[in-house]
């Protein structure tokens, strides 16, 4: 019996997506289920003065027409990030239809319940609604004076600002000074479901949320602060997630709002979200610039690095993506300092998306750095070789693992780096280039412990468990593979059940920490669960392996044997059986090393990327992609393979497709569709070399793993940027390229 770990088992739940039998929580039968639709605030900033929603509660259908004057008030609003892990600790945020205030364009207004969607879409069409507004700021440039350095950013967990040495000092003496800035477009996740919440109340304080989450425990806390219901009141399900890139992360208000809508009504109430309104009720990539400068000598060794992010928030979280982790510590650099701008302004608060902050800040300091490599006249390889750190420059302490240099080298090998003739080439009317970048991504700790329970049944069959989702990651078949090495059964005995917050505790899968927390806490239930029943054969006198040194017993194919003699053993289910024992369970608990334990934790990657622009019409083609990277263990090589090929093309995206685009004069998204929103398309993807390298880390936790969720995204767009100027001879500075500025 081969490992299942590092094989390639297909997904576990592949065949109920392909057949169309998987279901999402938007389809679940209920009985007397009546449907939700959500009306929006069409003005970005003021108050509703008038709603007159007579004329809608007569529309035939309608059971109720909800505003901020007769749905209940909630009983407190939980922080937004911290509530991820359970800590529904109240804070900043904000949660609608409480008062008349409006803080930004599509912000819920009313909920219309009536029996079928279209009967409450109708319906909600008749609500007739004065405002009196107040001007308002949806853009960077409208408010760019107003910026202040907040305290602490992302839900409180990080600081506002960070600096070592003297930065000022070092730039004013380096011998090279590369400073630039960078300007990224608003954008959307656009998941291919979008969110939807069914709301059952089995009794008054009994509720049932079918949610599309990437945390299902993390719905329960929010939504049972929310309602002032402890949490047993609140169980939470989600069957099946149609991807996220990180917009169910966040508890919203959907959820929240079902459930009102729902015990208002006393019937079962589904609350499906639009794609328009998915613009603007799951949080999105914030409107941001990053400036980037960086001193250096002549033969270009880094001395100081300085990292300004200013970006757009909601009028009520002090948000930033965290973009200034991974350049801090990308290169050597004595002088450092890092500091966030916000601007308050008529949105929802921004949130994670699809490498969330390294995806913006690693492209501005990779673009800087290939801009310091022209400037100094070497390499961008080179460059970053002469830069690599040995050590975390932060802390000074060992990295957990690197990886970074052998990824250079294999990037380096599969693309033709060194062939690479430094000047552009051009066939045709077509501009070659190449360009590439470096890839980090911090290895993030969930904070609290990650449970998982695992139960061997007397045939020889077992199921293991956590609150885990699967929205698209691959983790319910991960968890498979290392529940059925760590009991020594095959991939077919064992069963990975998730998508409950009845099951243990997990932090929602949020930043790569998804598969590697709950794997943490899978392999640690399901091998404790192996010990245990080792040590009940050992203490049974009726067992072949009576009296054996528990530490000598392995198990293989379901056969408790000793190691040096495989003869000699028994089956689980064998045991079980004589000792009349229906099951076997127990319940793992990883407790995660705290984030400081004495190294520098990140997951390391190389990208590089051949881009072929055309001269008179500025289109960029991205030709071919090459990605390696060292994400530690690597449980499954066909879901993580597909995960970080994933990365690189929503790396093209980033580079050449997705923008939101404001109107400031009506605050409103100008391009809230799936029309509209540009995303890569198979037709955009190139040829796309992906590879990893393998680094063992004891560190980080059980398994050595770092995740493969957003490393394929980061650096991806500053390699066909740097490509795109090596094409062209033209910088970059504003994301997405797209050719207009080529031309
Ligand atoms: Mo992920 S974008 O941190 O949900």
């Amino acid at each position: 019996m081969s490992p299942a770990i590092g094989g390639t088992l297909n997904r576990v739940d592949g065949r109920a997506k392909v057949r169309g039998d998987a279901r999402y929580s938007a389809e679940v039968a209920v009985t007397g289920l009546v449907h939700a639709v959500l009306v929006n605030a069409t003005v970005a900033s003021g108050r509703i003065t008038a709603i007159d929603t007579a004329e809608a509660e007569r529309a035939d259908g309608v059971l109720a027409v909800l505003t901020h004057r007769n749905l209940s008030r909630v009983a407190s609003v939980p922080k937004l990030l911290p509530s991820l892990a359970g800590l529904a600790a109240p804070g900043q945020t904000f949660f609608p239809m409480q008062d008349e205030a409006i803080h930004y364009s599509g912000q819920p207004i009313a909920i219309v319940i009536a029996d079928t969607v279209e009967r409450a879409d109708h319906a909600g069409t008749l609500i007739r609604v004065e405002y009196a507004t107040t001007p308002s700021t949806t853009l960077l440039d409208q408010a760019r004076d107003q910026a202040y350095v907040p305290e602490r950013i992302f839900g409180g967990l990080l600081p506002g600002q960070a600096s070592r040495g003297d930065v000022a000092k070092a730039l004013a003496e380096a011998q090279v000074c590369v400073d630039a800035t960078y300007r990224f477009a608003p954008n959307h996740h656009n998941p291919i479901e979008p969110s939807a919440s069914t709301a059952v109340w089995e009794d008054v304080d009994r509720l049932t949320i079918y949610d599309s989450t990437q945390g299902p425990n993390a719905t329960q806390f929010t939504v049972a602060a929310l309602l002032g219901l402890p949490p047993i009141s609140i169980r939470v399900v989600s069957h099946a997630v149609g991807g996220s890139f990180g917009s169910k992360a966040m508890i919203w208000h959907h959820p929240a709002l079902a459930a009102l809508a729902a015990r208002q009504v006393g019937r079962p109430v589904r609350l499906a979200l639009t794609r328009e309104q998915m613009f603007t009720s799951c949080g999105h990539r914030e409107e941001q610039e990053q400036r980037i400068t960086i001193g250096a000598g002549t033969d270009g060794r880094i001395t100081a690095l300085r990292h300004h992010k200013l970006s757009l928030t909601s009028r009520f979280d002090d948000w930033a993506e965290p973009s200034l982790q991974s350049p801090a510590v990308a290169y050597t650099s004595p002088h450092y300092e890092g500091i966030y701008h916000l601007v308050r302004g008529n949105t929802i608060t921004p949130t994670f998306m699809r490498a969330p902050g390294e995806a913006t800040g690693m492209f501005a300091l990779e673009c800087a750095m290939d801009e310091l490599a022209e400037r100094i006249g070497i390499d961008p390889l080179e460059l970053r070789l002469r830069n690599y750190s040995e050590t975390d420059p932060e802390s000074g302490h060992p990295w957990s693992s690197s990886g970074l240099k052998e990824c250079y080298q294999r990037a380096s090998e599969l693309f033709g780096w060194r062939d690479r003739d430094s000047r552009p080439r051009r066939e045709g009317q077509w501009l070659i280039g190449s360009g590439m970048a470096s890839a980090l991504y911090p290895v993030t700790q969930p904070v609290n412990p990650q449970r998982a329970r695992a139960r061997l049944y007397n045939d020889g069959t077992a199921v293991v468990e956590a609150g885990v989702s699967e929205f698209g990651t691959g983790v319910f078949t991960a968890m498979t593979q290392v529940a059925a090495d760590a009991l020594g059964l095959p991939v077919e005995r064992v069963r990975f059940v998730g998508g409950s917050s009845d099951l243990p505790n997990v932090t929602a899968a949020v930043g790569s920490t998804g598969t590697s927390a709950v794997g943490s806490a899978v392999h640690l239930a399901a091998t404790q669960l192996r010990d245990e029943l080792i040590r009940r054969a050992v203490a049974d006198a009726h067992s072949p392996l009576h009296g054996a040194d528990p530490g000598t017993v392995v198990v293989r194919d379901g056969r408790m044997v000793l190691r040096d003699h495989p003869d000699v053993g028994e089956a689980y289910a064998d045991m079980m059986a004589r000792t009349l024992t229906p099951d076997a369970e127990v319940l793992g608990t990883w407790t995660p090393p705290p984030q400081d334990a004495g190294y520098g934790v990140h997951t390391f990657g190389a990208q590089m990327a051949e881009v072929a622009v055309d001269a008179d019409l500025g289109v960029v083609r991205v030709r071919r992609m090459v990605g390696v990277f060292a994400p530690g263990r690597v449980l499954n090589r066909k879901t993580a393979h597909s995960q970080l090929m994933g990365g690189m093309l929503w790396g093209l995206g980033q580079a050449l497709l997705e923008a939101t685009r404001m109107d400031p004069r009506s605050g409103r998204w100008a391009n809230a569709s799936l029309g509209d929103y540009l995303v890569a398309v198979n037709a955009d993807a190139p040829d796309v070399v992906v590879d990893t390298i393998e680094v063992h880390d004891e560190v980080v936790n059980p398994l050595g793993m770092k995740g493969v969720g957003e490393i394929g995204v980061v650096g991806a767009a500053a390699a066909i940027a740097n490509a795109v100027h090596h094409a062209t001879g033209r910088r970059q500075y504003e994301l997405p390229i797209t050719l207009e500025k080529l031309l």
